[in-house]
């Protein structure tokens, strides 16, 4: 689907919005975080169930993602502040606000359409552009620092333990041998004369994954995020969180079994729910994701 705003790029759609929706179980007076708020899609219907004396606090490390949102959800009445900033730092945003707990929390991890649609910022093999892959471009290091200046044996392990591709030294070994490596086409072509043809744009998309969670640090964030929201729910309030790859999805699980285990949480998704068959036909980018949900009980 075209968008207005952003011509020539699709319309981000919100991953099962419903059930995110129906789990956060929104108290119109509540106050709600969306801590990757992106393009704004689940927060336009988080918006729309809140009442006047709601608030909702969205976040999000990409200042396009922030600018886009500060227009597309200012029509509503209820209160909105917005955070170019990371989730993790969720302590830090709130007491800066003064609000010590909040009803809900969303993270909708990984990264935007519009972000992999972005012709310029690397994240998409598909466009021939320099490698930045920042999700927040006030930060180093860019996709090309990783790619220039780390070892072999680091280039390997990145590719290894970010986008569980089994033939990271021979990619890692031919990054090094072409060096230096500044474009998306570049990247593209080590891995090309590295990996055999079957299944090659799978093989892609994983060390592009694997080069982009390196570069923002995806992993560590969200280790510091579980480790540290489970205090600033208020009683009965709710963790949503979506994954995209078993990487995030195992440290949710985990975390929330910890949490479970020390008497802070209950588990509300025994099992992650998934978009249904529906929802992948109209949306292929949901296919992967999962949700797994918890609510604050002491
Ligand atoms: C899948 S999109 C979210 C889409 C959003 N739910 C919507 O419906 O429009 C993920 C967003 O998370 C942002 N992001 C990634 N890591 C982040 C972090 N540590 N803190 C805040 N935002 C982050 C990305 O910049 C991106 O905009």
């Amino acid at each position: 689907m075209a968008n207005s705003r952003h011509p020539g790029t699709k319309t981000h759609v919100p991953v099962m919005p419903k059930e995110v929706l129906t789990f956060l179980k929104i108290s119109p007076n509540g106050i709600y975080v969306d801590g990757t708020i992106g393009n704004g899609g689940h927060s336009s219907l988080i918006q729309s169930q809140l009442s006047t004396q709601g608030h909702l606090i969205g976040v999000d490390r990409d200042g396009e993602a922030i600018k886009f949102c500060n227009k597309a959800l200012s029509d509503n009445s209820t209160r909105l502040t917005l955070f170019n900033d990371s989730y993790h730092h969720l302590d830090s945003i709130l007491d800066e606000l003064g609000i010590s707990q909040v009803n809900g929390i969303l993270l909708d991890l990984g990264l935007s359409s519009y972000q992999l649609d972005s012709k310029s910022r690397g994240f998409s093999y598909k466009y021939n552009s320099d490698l930045d892959m920042r999700f927040d471009i006030r930060q180093k290091p860019k996709a090309y620092d990783i790619l220039n200046d780390s070892c072999r044996d680091e280039l390997a392990d990145i590719i290894y333990n970010y986008g569980e591709e089994r033939r990271s030294r021979s990619i890692a070994k031919r990054i090094i041998m072409m060096r230096p490596i500044h474009s998306v086409p570049e990247l593209v072509e080590a891995i090309r004369l590295s990996t055999p043809p079957r299944n090659r744009n799978k093989t892609i998309t994983r060390v592009f994954q694997a080069i982009r969670i390196a570069v923002n640090g995806e992993l560590e964030k969200l280790d510091l995020f579980l480790s540290s929201f489970s205090k600033r729910l208020c009683i009965g309030g709710r963790i949503t969180i979506i994954s995209f790859h078993s990487l995030e999805d195992r440290k949710v699980k985990h975390s929330f079994k910890k949490l479970k285990s020390e008497r802070e949480i209950k588990i509300l998704t025994k099992k992650p729910i998934v978009p249904s068959p529906e929802e992948i036909l109209n949306n292929t980018r949901s296919r992967s994701a999962k949700l797994r949900v918890a609510e604050r009980v002491d």
